[in-house]
C-alpha cells in the first residue's frame, strides 16, 4: 500500500520524503487554509518534493470552473493530480479531464457506488473517507473492502484511497481492505513509528553498551 502524507505543511512533507516512506501528498481546502499563502506555491514546492502524485482540490462548484481550475493546476507540475468533489458536475469534470490526459482524485466518496461512478467516470484516485463514516456510526472500511472486491472483479485501474484517516489502526485496516494508497496525517505517521517497547529497548540498548564500555575502561 501507498502512503500519502495528508496535509500541506511543507516541513513534515520533507521529513516524511526522507524517511522514504514518502509516496505522494493530498491537499485540500482545509489543510492549505491551515498554511496559508499561496496555494500554487505551495503546490510547487510539495512537488519538488516528491515526484509522487499530489492532489490539489478545486473549489468551483459549475463543470467549466471545474475545468478552468483543474487545467491551471496540471500545468504547475507534472505529477499533480486534480481533485474533485463527488457531484454530478464532479463526475462530469473528472470524465471530460481524463479525456484531455489530465489526472484526477475523485474526493468525498462516502459509499461504494460513488466510487465505482468515479471510477467509471475516468478518476485515477478514489477517495473515500473512512474516518468521517466512523464518526456517524457507519463502518468507513467497509467502502475500501467493497470498491477493492469490485476492482478486482471487474479488473478496474483506478486506485483507491483511503482518506480520512485517524488513528494508526486505520492504516493497518486499510492495507488489509486493500486500499492501494492511504492518505495520512503528519502525526498519525509518527504513531506509526513508535512503540513503547521499541523506545524502551532503544534506551535499555543504550545503557548497556555504555555500562560494558565503563567497565572495559575501568580494567584498562
Ligand atoms: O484526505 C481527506 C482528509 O483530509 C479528511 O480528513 O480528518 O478531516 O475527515 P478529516
Amino acid at each position: 500500500m501507498k502512503i500519502f502524507l495528508d496535509t500541506a505543511e511543507i516541513e513534515e512533507i520533507k521529513i516524511a520524503a526522507r524517511w522514504g516512506v514518502l509516496d505522494g501528498v493530498t491537499t485540500n481546502p482545509s489543510l492549505y487554509a491551515k498554511v496559508g499563502g499561496s496555494y500554487d506555491a505551495i503546490l510547487q514546492e510539495i512537488c519538488k518534493i516528491t515526484s509522487g502524485p499530489v492532489s490539489a482540490e478545486v473549489i468551483s462548484d459549475d463543470v467549466e470552473g471545474m475545468l478552468t481550475e483543474g487545467r491551471h493546476f496540471a500545468k504547475l507540475a507534472p505529477n499533480i493530480v486534480v481533485k474533485v468533489a463527488m457531484s454530478e458536475n464532479g463526475l462530469e469534470a473528472i470524465s471530460r479531464l481524463a479525456d484531455e490526459g489530465i489526472k484526477t482524485n475523485c474526493t468525498l466518496v462516502f459509499s461504494t457506488n460513488q466510487g465505482l461512478l468515479a471510477a467509471k467516470a475516468g478518476a485515477s484516485l478514489i477517495s473515500p473517507f473512512v474516518g468521517r463514516l466512523d464518526d456517524i456510526n457507519q463502518d468507513g472500511m467497509t467502502v475500501i473492502r467493497e470498491l477493492a472486491e469490485i476492482f478486482s472483479l471487474y479488473s478496474i485501474e483506478a486506485e483507491i484511497l483511503a482518506a480520512s484517516i485517524r488513528n494508526p489502526l486505520h492504516m493497518t485496516q486499510a492495507a488489509l481492505a486493500g486500499a492501494h494508497v492511504a492518505t495520512v496525517p503528519f502525526k498519525i505517521l509518527q504513531q506509526m513509528v513508535h512503540h513503547p517497547l521499541t523506545d524502551k529497548g532503544i534506551v535499555q540498548f543504550k545503557k548497556d553498551w555504555e555500562a560494558a564500555q565503563q567497565a572495559a575502561a575501568a580494567k584498562s
